[in-house]
């Protein structure tokens, strides 16, 4: 397609197109209506006071003969006024009147007729339209009334030239801006069609462009970029998922081989045995983490979004805490719980359970010095517009530097070597939380760990 075609197809041009029609018609309608209001009506003034006039003298002719309107021409020729006037004889010869013979027209009947006349205008002689109006009185005597019209006629010119080049000069406006208009706004589109074609061909960090005027294009370009961010950050996750569960999972396995390696090499029947009971458990362990690690990339890809529905938050805390109290209490800890009731919030029941179930975990892992007993508390509470579900301890709690870091996968404080873990229950917190979209807040208890989930409160619409 060539580059002009382009641009007369642009919705723009159209338009544009469109509008200047409107335009050109609507000017018409208005310089139409003017010219007809001055040009028309005064050309039809002139013809009425020429029929009056031609009434008034044919009155004064039946009235008091030919004298009588000989008279009257005779003294109204003399005035300047730009009136014709010839009253001739049925032989044709001139009898008065300011005109020297009866132009070329048609005799005998009443008529409408149009000659050129010749004028004094100073020294010069000029050339000027006449129009007059013919009759025949009684007696075959000829009278013709007339005016000068040649004002008339170049004012009526002067309107005509005017609405012509006013409307030539609307679209000859109109066209250009319109595809100036058009071949800015294609350039436009045609960047980001140009961008869309980098990125697509491997540049990911590549974005459309942005003009920062806020219009349509910069709204749609704005839009792109918000999702090209997205397809990059789960891009970025999905490369980091992959080479984690590479490298983390690698250990157990080349560990499993080890082991059994090691039993066939001996080839005692004890050592089969115990051999194959340490693979199940380190099986049991790696299928832990492959579920962990799946279900932070289902809640990351924020794909179960539209499985969220309202519920009361306050049952889920109440159902986490029956079956974490006889836990705390068996090592001789407390589990203390204060939820109002109505805590609403959109959201997977399941997910959000399991959310809380992971820093209730932390808690009474890490929640106590060694030694010491674990109290931990448990609130839920509205603040705003915004459903806060808060777990605290008392133990060591997290340094301000590493609580950005431990929600990463696989991160584990050098604190907290000596407990089993894997390092992904925040990090399933944190999933939870983006595909919820709410915030994972640690916070210090001075002494110990405040996890808390900030989610938005549910609202009816
Ligand atoms: N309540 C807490 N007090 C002190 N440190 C904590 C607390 N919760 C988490 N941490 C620190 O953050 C790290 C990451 O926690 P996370 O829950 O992600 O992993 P984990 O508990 O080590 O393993 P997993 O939860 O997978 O069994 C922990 O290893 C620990 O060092
Ligand atoms: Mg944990």
């Amino acid at each position: 397609m060539t580059g002009r075609i382009k641009l007369l197809r642009t919705s723009t041009f159209r338009l544009a197109a469109l509008y200047l029609i409107l335009f050109a018609v609507s000017v018409s309608a208005l310089l139409g209506y003017v010219y007809w209001n001055t040009a028309v009506l005064l050309e039809r003034q002139t013809d009425e006071t020429i029929r009056a006039e031609v009434q008034a003298l044919a009155d004064q002719y039946s009235q008091r003969g030919l004298n009588g309107i000989i008279d009257t021409i005779r003294r109204r020729s003399d005035d300047d006024s730009g009136a014709v006037y010839l009253l001739a004889a049925p032989s044709g010869l001139r009898i008065a009147g300011n005109m020297t013979d009866l132009p070329a027209i048609p005799r005998g009947e009443a008529n409408w007729i149009e000659f050129p006349i010749d004028v004094q205008n100073g020294a010069a002689r000029e050339n000027h339209i006449a129009r007059a109006f013919y009759t025949t009185l009684a007696g075959g005597f000829e009278l013709v009334v007339g005016r000068d019209v040649e004002a008339l006629r170049q004012f009526a010119n002067i309107i005509r030239q005017t609405i012509f080049y006013a409307l030539a000069i609307a679209l000859v406006l109109g066209l250009g801006g319109g595809l100036l208009m058009s071949r800015n706004f294609l350039r436009r589109v045609d960047a980001i069609t140009e961008a869309s074609r980098t990125i697509m061909a491997g540049n990911m960090a590549g974005r459309m462009p942005v003009k920062g005027s806020g219009d349509e294009l910069d709204r749609l370009a704005l839009a792109l970029n918000e999702m090209l961010d997205q397809i990059e950050s789960l891009m970025a996750a999905m490369k980091e998922v992959s080479s984690n569960v590479a490298h983390d999972l690698k250990t157990p396995l080349t560990r499993i081989k080890a082991r059994v390696e090691a039993a066939l090499r001996s080839g005692g029947e004890a050592d089969y045995r115990s051999a194959l009971e340490n693979t199940v458990d380190e099986s049991d362990r790696l299928l832990d983490t492959f579920n962990a690690l799946l279900s932070i990339a289902r809640a990351e890809a924020g794909q179960a979004r539209s499985g969220l529905v309202a519920i009361d938050a306050s049952q889920i805390i109440a159902d986490v805490v029956e079956l974490y109290e006889p836990m705390a209490e068996e090592e001789g800890g407390t589990l203390t719980c204060t939820a109002p009731e109505g805590l609403m919030v959109t959201g997977d029941r399941q997910l959000l359970a399991q959310a809380m179930t992971n820093l209730l975990d932390n808690a009474l892992k890490y929640g106590a010095p060694e030694g010491e007993k674990p109290d931990i508390t448990i609130t839920g509470a509205i603040d705003g517009d915004k459903v806060v579900i808060t777990v605290a301890d008392h133990g060591q709690g997290i340094p301000e530097e590493d609580r950005s870091r431990v929600t990463e996968r696989f991160v584990r404080l050098d604190a907290s070597r000596t407990k089993p873990g894997n390092g992904l229950g925040l990090s399933l917190v944190s999933g939870v939380m983006k595909l919820h979209k709410g915030t994972l807040l640690l916070e210090d208890n001075a002494p110990g760990l405040k996890a808390s989930l900030v989610l938005p409160v549910w609202r009816e619409d």
